[in-house]
């Protein structure tokens, strides 16, 4: 059983992990054994973050690149090539929210949200999976979705169009890399504690309809993801794939 999912020996690449869901799912991954490399935008941000993990003693590197920049991420895996680094997993956590109606919404920030939620994991996948098929021995690759990857609300137009595009973007990463012994697969986080939802978290009317629409009646912890996040990223999910695993405090499953 403690095999089942243990990451001893993996090497992970967490995408926007300098703080948030990223920061706790790159802690959950090391404290199940993996070597984490953390990234985030800024290099000043992502040294903290590494620094913050040396203190708790695990093993955690990190790269400042913009997922949405196919040369930097590029230049980041021809980097790790060369020092004989291999991402065994791969969780697509970066992203970003931005809130307008639809009618008001520039192109240039559907844009934006679209790259840097949807287009990045597609970017980052691609350089990873090319070479866990080259390598011959697998590996993993865990998307973040949202309850948008469900359904709609007013306001998140681009970011509820690119985590539908996660959930139908996993199932394609399935259908082509399943035989090469890659299990991708995405979860779909409910409301959680973060940066990203501040000023909902601060908005009384919001928090109040968090707590009575989910049965829960809370908001979820960005460390209550870690726990779906190992299971994906381990053999105990060797014949998982495809799937979308919701944590949610059960928001989808009522009415
Ligand atoms: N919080 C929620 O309720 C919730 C619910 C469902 C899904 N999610 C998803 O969970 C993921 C993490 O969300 P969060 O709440 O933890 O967000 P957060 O606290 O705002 O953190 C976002 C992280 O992504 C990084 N990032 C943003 N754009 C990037 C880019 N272009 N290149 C590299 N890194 C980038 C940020 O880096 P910097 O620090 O450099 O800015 C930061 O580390 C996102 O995909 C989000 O959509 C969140």
């Amino acid at each position: 059983m403690s095999t089942l999912f243990d990451l001893s020996g993996r090497t992970a690449l967490v995408t926007g992990s300098a703080r948030g869901i990223g920061f706790a799912l790159a802690q959950g991954l090391a404290n199940a054994g993996a070597a984490v490399i953390l990234n985030g935008t800024r290099a000043d941000t992502v040294a903290e973050a590494v620094a913050r993990m040396d203190a708790q003693g695990f093993a955690a590197t990190g790269r400042a690149f913009d997922v949405t920049n196919e040369h930097a991420v590029a230049d980041a895996f021809a980097q790790w090539d060369h020092d004989g680094v291999h991402i065994d997993i791969l969780i697509n956590n970066a992203g970003i929210q931005f809130r307008k109606p639809l009618v008001e919404l520039e192109l240039s920030d559907w844009q934006r949200v679209i790259d840097t939620n949807l287009t990045s994991a597609f970017i980052v996948s691609k350089e990873a999976a090319k070479r866990m098929i080259a390598r011959g021995s697998g590996g993993k690759i865990v998307n973040i979705g949202s309850l948008t990857s469900e359904g709609a609300r007013a306001t998140v137009g681009a970011y509820t169009a690119a985590k539908g595009g996660i959930k139908m973007l996993t199932r394609a990463m399935s259908a082509e890399w399943a035989a090469s012994n890659i299990q991708a697969n995405a979860i779909g986080p409910g409301y959680i504690l973060t940066d990203m939802n501040q000023a909902l978290i601060e908005n009384a009317a919001f928090d109040a309809w968090v707590k009575s629409s989910n049965p829960s009646q809370r908001w979820g912890k960005p460390e209550e993801l870690v726990g779906t996040a190992v299971y994906l990223s381990s053999s105990a999910s060797s014949y998982v794939n495809g799937q979308i695993i919701y944590v949610d405090g059960g928001w989808l499953a009522v009415l």
